[in-house]
Parts: structure tokens; sequence; C-alpha cells
């Protein structure tokens, strides 16, 4: 590791050298991310498509190009590293990191299991190094309004809220390790129901999550149908490519959540359901307004974002005017300023572990078909 970061009371102006480990979609989002990123340098990148490697090498300028983690870190003298990977790697590969001495930003979910993400928060304490995990959604221009109107008490007493993300066909390739259960710990529930549940508790001013009842169902993928692939059609396009036809994890999530305030969360999400079309959405109720918000599913779609309440004892409708929108490259850059900072305590990694017990705590319920306290 340089000495760019030594400890967490001294900052320089030294760029952080920063890797990402993960060529896919979200990978890319983190390579793209530190291009932009004030001080940092992107010296290394690492996954196990060589020609990906190469690729994403020549266009993002990178010279340090890796078959693994492993290698990256004994080679690059990281600073930081993105973990976009396979949910099941983020632990092993963030406490690899943390232990090496490396700032973690790993992508959502944060681990597979409620376990595997507080091994990563103790990872990070005993280290003393930055933890911080993906949570994209939340830096819509909506939700940054939404949770300004809810801290400020404009709706006054927030006591309920619905969140989902549904898709009407969109499950992320059949046999590949999405839907494994071993390798993503879960379907739509751990996959997209996370940030649907991060919008949710950021939103709400962060409730103590107290008790969940969950339900699950595999519908549509054990009969290979809803899958993402394959214009016009409901069935899966394509054999998977040296991989599995299992479907293991669920295609619809259900869940009510009771936080110690009172107030309650009914969450959602599916990968394939009858509804007419997919929709991400996150409305919140309190005792002086309520806020519903819809956001984009796809590039190109329109956003909303409406406040109801009375003016003048007359019902009204209220549009916010939002400032910019943001996504990942956001995420990147407060991590690396958390880096940069000198209160890494308040990133060790609780706030995804808190999304981990919940979602951990939706399967057990759903397992048991009661409800269940979270620990
Ligand atoms: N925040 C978001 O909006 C968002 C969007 C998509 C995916 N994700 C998350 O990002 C993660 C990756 O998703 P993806 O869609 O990019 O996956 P992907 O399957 O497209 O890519 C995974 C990458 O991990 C690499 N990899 C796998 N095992 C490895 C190993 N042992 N050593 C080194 N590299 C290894 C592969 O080579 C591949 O490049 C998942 O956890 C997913 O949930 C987040």
């Amino acid at each position: 590791m340089s000495n760019a970061v030594t400890d967490s009371s001294v900052t320089t102006a030294a760029p952080l050298r920063a890797g990402v480990v993960g060529l896919g979609w979200a990978g890319e989002q983190h390579m793209e991310g530190y291009l932009s990123a004030p001080e940092v340098e992107l010296v290394a990148i690492a996954g196990m498509e060589s020609d990906k490697l190469e690729i994403l090498g020549e266009r993002y300028g990178v010279a340090g190009r890796y078959p693994d983690l492993e290698s990256m870190l004994a080679d690059a003298d990281l600073d930081v590293v993105s973990i976009a990977t396979p949910t099941a790697l983020h632990a092993p590969m963030s406490i690899a990191a943390l232990d090496h001495g490396v700032h973690v930003l790993t992508e959502k979910p944060m681990a597979e299991s409620a376990d595997s993400a507080r091994a990563m928060v103790e990872a990070a304490r005993r280290n003393d190094r930055v933890l911080e995990v993906t949570f994209n959604k939340r830096r819509a221009a909506e939700i940054t309004a939404l949770a300004q109107l809810v801290a400020d008490g404009v709706l006054g007493e927030v006591y309920y809220a619905k969140a989902g993300w549904v898709r009407r066909r969109g499950i992320p390739g059949l046999g590949s390790w999405f839907t494994q259960r071993e390798m993503a710990g879960g379907g739509p529930l751990m996959d997209i129901g996370i940030h649907a549940l991060d919008m949710a508790l950021h939103v709400m001013g962060e409730p103590v999550p107290v008790k969940v009842s969950g339900a699950t169902y595999a519908e549509f993928g054990p009969r290979g149908l809803g899958g993402s692939r394959g214009a016009g059609s409901n069935k899966w396009s394509a054999k998977p490519a040296g991989g599995t036809e299992s479907f293991e994890v669920e295609d619809l999530g259900t869940a009510f959540v009771r936080m110690d305030s009172g107030a309650t969360l009914l969450l959602e999400a599916s990968w394939a359901q009858w509804v007419e079309k997919d929709s991400l959405y996150l409305s919140v109720y309190g005792t002086d307004g309520g806020a519903e918000l819809h956001l984009p599913t796809a590039l190109g779609q329109p956003s909303k974002l409406v406040v109801h309440t009375d003016v003048n004892d007359m019902p009204a409708v209220i549009t916010p005017v939002l400032g910019p929108r943001g996504d990942h490259a956001d995420c990147v850059r407060d991590f690396v300023l958390a880096v940069r900072g000198d209160n890494w305590d308040d990133h060790r990694g609780t706030v995804g572990l808190t999304r981990a017990e919940i979602i951990d705590a939706c399967y057990s319920s759903a397992d048991q078909a009661a409800e269940v306290s979270i620990a």
C-alpha cells in the first residue's frame, strides 16, 4: 500500500491508487467513477475474462491488469478497491482487501448473508479501514429531495412506507450466478429489492427494524419463463453456456417490516410477475403529508415525485423542483471523500449490514411461514 493514506488523521494531496475487481456492468461503473473522481488514479483492474480485461484496460487506460484480486493486492500497491463480483464473493474479497490495509467499496447487496456482512464490518473495524456499500439508487435527485422533506418534517411523522421494484420479465441470466443460491444468496429481494429497501430506510431516517414477515415464490424461473433476454418472448432465449439450468432462488419476494418506532414498511421485489409494466417506487406517508415516487427502470424513462398535502385546507399536489441526478459516480466520490476524511468510524459498512439483516429475516420468515425478530 502506498503511504498516501496511512491513518485517519492524515490527508495528503497524493492521488489515491484505486483498483476494481469485476469486469461486468457494475465494475465498469466503478472504473468510470474513479476516473471522474478528483485525486484518484485508477491503476489496476481484475477479472476472469482475459479478453475483457484487455478491452477495459485499453478503454480506461489502466496498465495494471490481473486475473484475480489476490495478485492485484500483492502487486498494485492499492489504497482503495471496489468489489464488483458475484455477491457471495463480496465478503471474502472485502475481508482480504481490508486485511491488506486497503479501503473497500463493495457493490450491493453487501453480502449473501448477514453473517458475512457482519464479518466484513468486523474486518473494517479490526483494520481501521473504510468499508462502504454502493447504494446508487438512493442517489437519484428525487430520493435526495424526499429524504430532505422528511428530515425537515414537511410530511410530519412518517409512519408507513411502501417500496418495491417489480418486473414483468427480467430474470437476469438463467444458469448465471444470479439464479444460484450459493453465489447470489437470494433472488430479486437480494438483487433489486435491496435498492427499494435502502431507499425506504434512508428516506424514513434509518428507523430500527425489529420484526419481519416475508414470503417468497418461484413461479416463473423453474418453468423456464421470465427471462430478460429474447425480444417479444417470455421464455428463456438461450440455454446457459457451460452453466446450469437450475433456478434456485425466488422470482417474487414480499415482506412487511416493523420498526421499533411503530412505523412499518411494505416491501416487494420481483424479477417476473404479471404486472402491467416494470416499476421502481417508494411511497411514504406521514401525519401531515404523503409522497409518491416512481423512478425509471430503464434508460430514458421519466421519473415522478409528488407530495400530497393540504394547503390552506385545500387538497394540494406539490411537485418538487429537483437537483442534479446522481448515481454510481457519486457513491465512488463519497467513498473517496470518506477515505480522505478523518471520521472512518462512521464508514464501517453498518448501513449495509442493517439491510442484510432485514433481507436475511425476510428469507428466514418465508421459510418458517411466520414473523421473525431481527436479532
Ligand atoms: N448497483 C447496481 O446498480 C448494480 C447493477 C448490477 C450489478 N450490481 C452488483 O454488482 C455485482 C456484479 O454484478 P455484475 O452484473 O457486474 O456481474 P457480472 O457477472 O457481469 O460480472 C462479474 C465479474 O466478476 C468477475 N469475477 C467472478 N469471480 C471472480 C474471481 N474469483 N476473481 C476475480 N473476478 C471474478 C467476473 O470475471 C466478472 O468480470 C453483483 O453483486 C451485483 O449485484 C450492482
